[in-house]
């Protein structure tokens, strides 16, 4: 085999989601692609969330912490990046919890251009401020919250020379698409159930779109229900109001006035799925039950549909979407939408009480003491 041969037949990777799924996103051959082979992020069934569903339910966790800057974000950032670069911006502009900002520097680096991310001051887990700065993000600390950090660069995007890669870009709400793609793709079918985060609701509202987008295709014959999962000290859309203050552990998601709040209410009842709460402790107690029961390590956000799932699956708890009323051998697909190693502080405290030990068996061997 000749080495031209070779590289002919290679299937096609590391080429991102808009090289995948091209035909379902708003680019062209005019678009220069900045990607960083985003996607293909894994689908892992979870037997032991699957044995606590019962009644031969299948769960799986599509895994977004593997995508390049480690959350779902990078989906959405390619698009959202390349259109501005063909637009011809000289610079893009975010709020951001955390996530979006990395994503956002990480694709403005890889396009050669400038990029302002503004955050609420000590607010953001310390993994995905790392990441702004290695990028090379100038990064703006605001004394506000995300919303008063998005209601700022709404008003920064109207002028010429920014283009807002939040999620009320529409670009980027095309690119998380992918995600309801790759699932289709990866099960032959959509799932029965979809349970993920609601923060600013981009997210939840992407995924809808894509599921309906690939039944307009023919891809899928049904489509799931979308059930949401906010922090209960940060629950706006469950509370059908403006949350002032929001605050909750999972910072990714500490938002109280959610841009795409009527989308993704709409999404929720067209598709006959709910919206629920979980508090800060459910959401640890998920996020360690995973990692020590499942070996993956996600970040508080990502951990509240985990917390949603087993709430759903106990009657006591009163959840808004009874998993009692699922029929059987319904499959349930949960997203977990950042890496554990972005946020780990939480984790970290547990390694405060790590006592030294002398360098021989005895004593290594004494201080194992299972
Ligand atoms: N999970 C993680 C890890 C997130 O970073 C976010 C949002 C969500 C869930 C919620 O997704 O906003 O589409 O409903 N993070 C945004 C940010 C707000 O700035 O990084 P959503």
């Amino acid at each position: 085999m000749n080495e031209q041969h070779a590289v002919d037949v290679a299937p096609k990777r590391g080429r991102g989601v808009i090289d995948r799924y091209r035909e379902f996103l708003p680019v062209s051959e005019a678009t220069p692609i900045v990607s960083l082979g985003e996607g293909g992020t894994p689908l892992i069934f979870s037997p032991r969330l699957s044995a606590i569903v019962g009644r031969g339910c299948e769960v799986y966790l599509k895994y977004e912490g593997l995508n390049p800057t480690c959350s779902f974000k990078d989906r959405g950032m390619t698009v959202a990046v390349s259109k501005a670069l063909e637009r011809g911006v000289a610079a893009l502009i975010c709020a951001s919890t955390g996530n979006t900002s990395a994503s956002a520097a990480a694709y403005a680096a890889r396009a050669g251009l400038r990029c302002a991310v503004v955050l609420p001051a000590g607010k953001i887990a310390s993994g995905k401020l790392v990441q702004a700065f290695a990028y090379g993000a100038k990064v703006i600390a605001i004394e506000g919250n995300f919303d008063d950090a998005l209601a700022i660069v709404r008003k920064l995007g109207e002028r010429d020379d920014f283009a807002i890669v939040n999620s009320i870009n529409p670009d980027r709400i095309a690119g998380q698409m992918s995600a309801a793609f790759e699932i289709v793709d990866d099960l032959g079918r959509a799932p029965d159930l979809h349970l993920l985060p609601l923060g600013n609701a981009g997210n939840l509202t992407a995924h809808w779109a894509g599921y309906r987008e690939y039944q307009r295709a023919g891809k899928s014959a049904t489509l799931p229900a979308m059930i949401g999962f906010q922090a209960a000290g940060a629950a706006p859309i469950f509370h059908g109001r403006v949350v002032e203050n929001p605050e909750t552990i999972a910072s990714a998601i500490r938002i109280g006035n959610p841009a795409s709040w009527q989308a993704a209410n709409q999404a929720v009842a067209n598709s006959k799925g709910a919206v629920d709460i979980v508090t800060d402790e459910e959401i640890l107690a998920a996020q360690r039950w995973l990692a020590t029961n499942e070996g993956i390590f996600v970040e508080p956000a990502s951990a509240a549909p985990i917390a949603g799932l087993m709430k759903c699956c106990d009657p006591a708890y009163g959840p808004a979407y009874s998993f009692a009323q699922i029929r059987e051998g319904s499959r349930i697909v949960c997203t977990v939408t950042g890496h554990g190693l972005k946020d780990p502080e939480i984790v970290a405290a547990d390694s405060a009480n790590l006592k030294t030990v002398s360098a021989n068996e005895d004593a290594v061997l004494r201080a194992i003491d299972f």
